[in-house]
């Protein structure tokens, strides 16, 4: 599909909606005076969010589905919820170990109040299933990623059965994957202020050898293209400024078009630039294999496109991806980033590590060391392994001694921690282009926005600029992740 004509089916789906609120700022009023007004008779939904992003995600979608079908308005206190829903994760063992220990302190809550609705949703939820009900009787209803749309018929059935003795109760656990059906059943993405969270993909069909979500969020299921660039139209039309495209492994997407042609990753970001007022796009979270050269010429051509890439490779030795089965070496990813870097040299890099992996020598370790030396990496999400049950790693031999994982892992954090330090620090006398988001809230006539590399920028500014983009020089370097500096162009003095 060409650009030209998607552009007035998006425009189309943009207007259905035009009744609704058009300003980011608008939508949040709206919702606290609704909140105001109901707040002596509405019921209360409290969730409590472990892992990803994709998780948060998947929470927001969770309240808004309660609060279309039951009215449910979301509290911060678990203590005045008539019900608790848990978004659980299961990518690593601590995190899992955290869910019934926080079922636990529910378990107190129902004790006072017996109305009280629990229900466990996420990737524990899906790999543990019905024997969450066997080690926390109290829990209501187990529902898993790709089944928490039909969370306001388990609740209705969770009303329905609520007088009958227990014998004849039946269980509401749902963990299946009903392919792409959670898609069609969704009302509104994920918008904060003037940056907008939109879910394109889900699930995973890589396999790598340590890793569960394949098993728990099951294969890879792309959106269909129109429904991905109408949504993403009509957020624009309401304000949104930066898109983050979502997905397990975002950059594989492969979305049908209306004519039934594959749309490639690539193609889509084309799409999603020409949309008006979407300035914008960033990705979570990507795979190296699926990094394509038409890719990189996106980047190329695009100035949407940020200066900022997570690209996990979770090792730096050849002979630890090959165990993990991750089917790229290191030279293909290096071969990548050089690539996007002679395009784009200021490119800022993060990544996903694991950190010994069962077999990791010192060898091996040293290579990734200087592997993260080499590419100059500005942030990560780096971990101990942790041995997940039923995935094939867990069967490997695992000899090296906690204590050693943990010096490893200080020592590359220490490293990256400090290669973001020099970043940051070489932002002074640099010109960004700043997303204006909101008024200081420590000094009114400041504004606060990010830059492209996420850091934060406070400079001078009046408050009707907000939601525009601004060229900003900085002038002091406050913390790692905050600077102050002076504006140069506004988006709409230069438009
Ligand atoms: N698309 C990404 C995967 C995202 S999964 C990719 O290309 O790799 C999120 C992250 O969780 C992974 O990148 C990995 O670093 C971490 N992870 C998954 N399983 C793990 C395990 N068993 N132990 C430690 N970290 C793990
Ligand atoms: Fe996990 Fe590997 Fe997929 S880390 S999410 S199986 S790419």
């Amino acid at each position: 599909m060409t650009v030209q004509t998607f552009i007035p089916t998006a425009r189309a789906a943009a207007e259905k909606t035009a009744s609704q609120p058009s300003h980011p700022a608008d939508l949040v009023q709206a919702s606290f005076d609704q909140a105001d007004f109901q707040d002596t008779m509405v019921k209360k939904l409290y969730i409590e969010t472990q892992g990803c992003q994709m998780n948060e995600y998947d929470s927001h979608r969770m309240a808004d589905l309660l609060g279309d079908s039951h009215g449910y308005v979301l509290t911060t206190d678990p203590n005045e919820a008539d019900i608790l829903l848990m978004n659980t994760c299961s990518i690593r063992e601590k995190a899992q170990e955290k869910v019934f220990s926080g079922l636990g302190r529910w378990r107190k809550l129902k004790e006072q109040n017996p109305d009280l609705i629990i229900g466990v949703g996420g990737c524990v939820a899906s790999q543990e299933g019905d024997t969450i009900q066997k080690r926390a009787p109290y829990v209501d209803m187990v529902f898993g990623p790709q089944t928490l749309h039909r969370l306001p018929q388990m609740l209705d059935q969770h009303h329905q059965q609520i007088e009958k003795p227990k014998s004849e109760k039946i269980k509401l656990v749902d963990i299946s994957f009903p392919d792409i059906e959670k898609f069609d059943f969704l009302p509104e993405p994920r918008v904060e202020g003037f940056k907008a969270f939109v879910s394109i993909m889900e699930g995973c069909s890589k396999y790598c050898s340590f890793c569960v979500v394949p098993y728990t969020r099951g294969e890879e299921v792309s959106r269909p293209l129109d429904d991905v660039l109408a949504e993403i139209a009509t957020l624009a039309e309401k304000g949104v400024r930066e898109v983050n495209l979502l997905g397990q492994n975002v950059n594989g997407y492969r979305g049908e078009t209306f004519e039934g042609e594959i749309c490639t990753f690539a193609e889509l970001i084309r799409l999603v630039a020409a949309i008006p007022g979407i300035g914008r796009i960033r990705y979570t979270t990507s795979h190296p294999l699926e990094f394509s050269e038409e890719l990189i010429e996106c980047y190329r051509d695009l100035p949407q496109m940020v200066s900022h890439l997570h690209l996990p490779v979770q090792s730096g030795s050849n002979d630890v991806l090959k165990a993990m089965k991750r089917n790229h070496s290191i030279d293909v990813y290096i071969e990548k980033i050089a690539k996007l870097r002679a395009i784009r040299p200021d490119m800022h890099l993060s990544s996903d590590f694991i950190i010994g992996f069962p077999g990791e020598t010192d060898e091996n370790y040293q290579e990734t060391l200087q592997f993260i030396k080499d590419l100059d990496f500005d942030h990560s999400y780096s971990f101990i392994y942790s041995k997940r049950p039923g995935t094939p790693a867990s069967e490997l031999p695992d000899e090296t001694p906690e204590l050693v994982k943990k010096a490893r892992l200080a020592e590359i954090q220490k490293v990256i921690k400090q290669s973001s330090i020099d970043k940051t620090d070489a932002m002074l006398g640099r010109t960004e282009r700043v997303l204006i988001e909101k008024v200081s809230d420590h000094h009114p006539h400041m504004l606060v926005g990010t830059a492209d590399n996420t850091r934060l920028v406070s400079f001078e500014g009046s408050a009707d600029w907000i939601g525009q983009f601004a060229e900003v020089e900085i002038t002091e370097i406050k913390t790692l992740n905050f600077v102050y500096g002076k504006l140069l162009n506004l988006e709409s003095d230069v438009a």
